[in-house]
């Protein structure tokens, strides 16, 4: 099988290959860059007009929802999406049903991934049995069965005890403790970031300290005894301040943030949409710049989708008792390039960084290259496609958005993995 990609803008954070080439993939590997290479016609022959080929994105927050909430997304259907929205690879919490804390359950995901094999799909198993905080899990035993990293998301580890172990098993198995940065006993049923606006909305609200005080507490733990140790969806100007101060310090500490935290505020709340409800909450517009900045001077390693599908009748519930949660596979790219691109708060090569280079590095996995013979991994952004958020015609099985309606500038129109690819119909 040869793929034959024309006047391709590729982006090689080595340097070697940045510019306009002419990109020859053959059998799933690249076998020749150069401009232009003529030769006979092959299978997929497609003149790229400038498009950019980038590094394969790696989405390091991905909710498959497999097993156990097939009717929110499965594995088959988050890859479907993972690859419309122009990932190459995923990471998968383990808040499923059971919980991913037993190697079983590990393998389960990653054979059932291989079926498909279009997207590289890795497992992050939970820190705690059941993800209940209190047992450690067997967490040798995961790593063996291929888990790359753990978090018990959705929930904080809370038990500092608990916390302590887990940070010593992450240093010695090599792997990240990925913590989701919350006080339970602070946020009770809270559901909006707590100010002004949400108070007035009367939503239950939960305050900002409860992210910040964990992610403290972690960071002196982190101190006193050591750990691989990242910092999921953090959303507030503190946890920026926090992380920055850390890594002064230089302590093994990186930090991730979602599109949505970075794009959308607690403003939004007015209508009472509960596709706004993430947790943690949408924070203020001071929030979301501080983020922004985060992300400029390198403080934020990762931008991470926290792809969380829930089905419509769980979603269309008054505020309060609707879950947690947005979908992000198939709208991130679009945000990143419309927000962050166009407007030159960050350069592709930025962009690179923090959606495909950092999260695999964070994760010990290997970040793909454009060197002859190296594995085809890529992915294709078209900078100019201007389209409007439709989630019913994402390829998740879900819908639950807060960029729905919003126009977009930037695209992923397609991904090649190996032998695999897909092409979107963006793709012109
Ligand atoms: O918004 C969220 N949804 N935040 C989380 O921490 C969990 C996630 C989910 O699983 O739906």
């Amino acid at each position: 099988m040869k793929i034959y990609l024309r006047n391709a803008r590729v982006v090689d954070p080595s340097g070697k290959y940045d510019g306009l080439f002419d990109l020859m993939i053959v059998d799933g590997a690249i076998q020749e860059i150069s401009s232009p290479l003529g030769g006979n016609p092959v299978n997929y022959e497609i003149n790229l007009r400038g498009k950019l080929v980038v590094p394969g994105l790696f989405d390091m927050h991905t909710h498959l929802r497999e097993p156990g909430q097939e009717y929110k997304e499965d594995i088959a259907s988050g890859i479907a999406a993972a690859a419309n929205g122009g990932f190459t690879g995923i990471a998968a919490m383990p808040n499923t049903d059971p919980v991913v804390d037993s190697a079983d359950v590990v393998k389960y995901v990653i054979d059932r991934a291989k079926q498909s094999g279009l997207v590289d799909v890795y497992q992050i198993a939970a820190v705690t049995e059941g993800r209940k905080g209190e047992r450690l899990s067997e967490m040798k035993d995961l790593s063996e069965a291929g888990a790359v990293a753990f978090s018990d998301d959705g929930s904080a580890v809370s038990d500092s005890h608990v916390m302590r172990l887990a940070l010593q098993y992450s240093s010695m198995l090599g792997r990240p403790i990925i913590q989701h940065c919350e006080d339970h006993s602070l946020t009770k049923s809270g559901s909006a970031n707590e100010s002004a606006e949400t108070i007035r909305y009367g939503l239950k609200t939960q305050h900002r300290l409860a992210e910040e005080l964990i992610l403290s507490r972690d960071i002196m733990m982190l101190k006193a005894f050591g750990g691989k140790y990242h910092a999921t969806h953090i959303s507030t100007a503190e946890s920026v301040n926090l992380v920055k101060r850390a890594k002064e310090e230089k302590l093994p500490i990186t930090c991730d943030v979602t599109p949505h935290h970075l794009f959308l505020d607690d403003n939004l709340l007015g209508n009472y949409d509960s596709d706004y409800k993430v947790n943690p909450p949408l924070r203020t517009k001071e929030d979301r710049e501080a983020l922004v900045e985060g992300l400029k001077n390198g403080i934020i390693d990762a931008i991470a989708s926290d792809h969380a599908p829930h089905a419509l009748h769980e979603k269309e519930v008054e505020f309060d008792a609707a879950p947690f949660g947005m979908i992000g596979l198939e709208t991130t790219v679009g945000a990143v390039m419309t927000e962050l691109y166009h407007k030159e708060v960050l350069d592709i090569q930025a962009i690179v960084r923090l959606l495909s280079l950092n999260p695999r590095r964070i994760l010990g996995l290997a970040v793909p290259e454009f060197n002859l013979g190296a594995k085809a991994d890529l992915t294709i952004i078209d900078p100019d496609y201007e389209w409007v958020v439709e989630p019913e015609k994402f390829k998740s099985k879900s819908k639950n958005t807060g960029f729905k309606g919003m126009r977009f500038k930037g695209s992923a129109v397609g991904i090649i993995r190996g032998e695999k690819f897909f092409f979107s119909d963006r793709l012109k």
